[in-house]
């Protein structure tokens, strides 16, 4: 099945008290291991690019041109969104040109009025070629590929402004960070979250910074209207533990144990497996 947008698995989810989870990814492997799980559990899943590693990748052309070409040989039924994550307004036109489903402009570094502006003209864009759009209010907490955000919780105000304009999917601080999360943080703000939901209704909500949030808080917060959880450093850390087993046991050494094919291995599953428990916590298992 080609590329869809975000917005019918989403409505889904938000009707159906589930989330959808977004995977970044970062190569070849990387993709490989998220489609198939998902493919495996019967899962919609969303691709999230972000713009460092898009050009990791080689740029967009490449990632768009790599999903898709996995998508027919290895013969991926389910829903799939590639999606840019917190995208600039230059990397969301060219994603746009290049090819990808769905969007994310992260406007929440510019005052509220010209997030406003540069939003709305995005979702008029996307609206007409049948893209799906997030926007963001209220910085996430932490650093992620150069983009720093404070963490402060997301005026539900503001938030209503930005969901009217018509986007399809609202990310909002609420007390959540990128990376691991340090050993005194507070917790996510349910309160927060809650009246947002109230002002945004059926708005499908965005939690970012998935990784080591506990699994009741995950839980919680779906029962709130999260909808879209996304997920980046797990599926690394994951990856680097399960290589640095493998070569601290020597296995590149034996036989012909270098060969990437093999070397790999080990963090391919890994990430396997860490999207497999992420997509039963999140309750998307078998919605495809
Ligand atoms: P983590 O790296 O904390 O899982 O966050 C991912 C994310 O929010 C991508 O936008």
């Amino acid at each position: 099945m080609p590329l869809v947008n975000a917005k019918e698995m989403l409505t889904k989810a938000k009707a159906g008290h589930y989330a959808v989870g977004q995977f970044n990814i970062n190569n070849l492997e990387w993709t490989k291991a998220i489609l198939l799980t998902a493919q495996e559990l019967n899962s919609p899943v969303i691709l999230g690019v972000s713009e460092g590693a898009g050009k990791y990748m080689c740029g967009y052309k490449t990632v768009v041109g790599m999903v898709n070409g996995m998508l027919e040989e290895l013969k991926i039924t389910v829903p799939v969104a590639l999606h840019l994550d917190h995208g600039s307004y230059e990397g969301a036109k060219a994603c746009i040109a290049a090819g990808f489903s769905s969007i994310m402009f992260d406007g929440s570094h510019y005052p509220i009025e010209e997030n406003v502006e540069k939003t709305k003209e995005l979702v008029a864009t996307c609206n007409e070629l049948g893209l799906s759009i997030e926007a963001e209010v209220g910085s996430i907490g932490g650093e992620e590929d150069g983009v720093i955000g404070a963490g402060e919780c997301a005026d539900p105000a503001e938030c209503k402004m930005i969901a009217d304009l018509g986007v399809t999917m609202l990310a909002a601080g609420i007390g959540n960070i990128h990376g691991k999360y340090p050993e005194n943080w507070a917790g996510l703000s349910f309160d927060t979250l809650d009246a947002i939901q109230q002002l945004t209704g059926e708005m499908p909500l965005v939690l970012h910074g998935g990784t080591g949030i506990p699994a009741d808080m995950i839980k919680k917060a779906i029962s709130l209207g999260v909808s879209k959880i996304n997920v980046n450093t797990e599926c690394q850390l994951a990856f680097a533990a399960a290589t640095r087993e493998y070569i601290e046991a020597g296995k590149d050494l034996q036989g012909k144990g270098f060969d990437p094919r093999k070397l790999l291995a080990p963090g391919f599953q890994a990430i396997k497996d860490t999207v497999k428990e992420k997509m039963e916590l999140f309750g998307s298992v078998d919605k495809a």
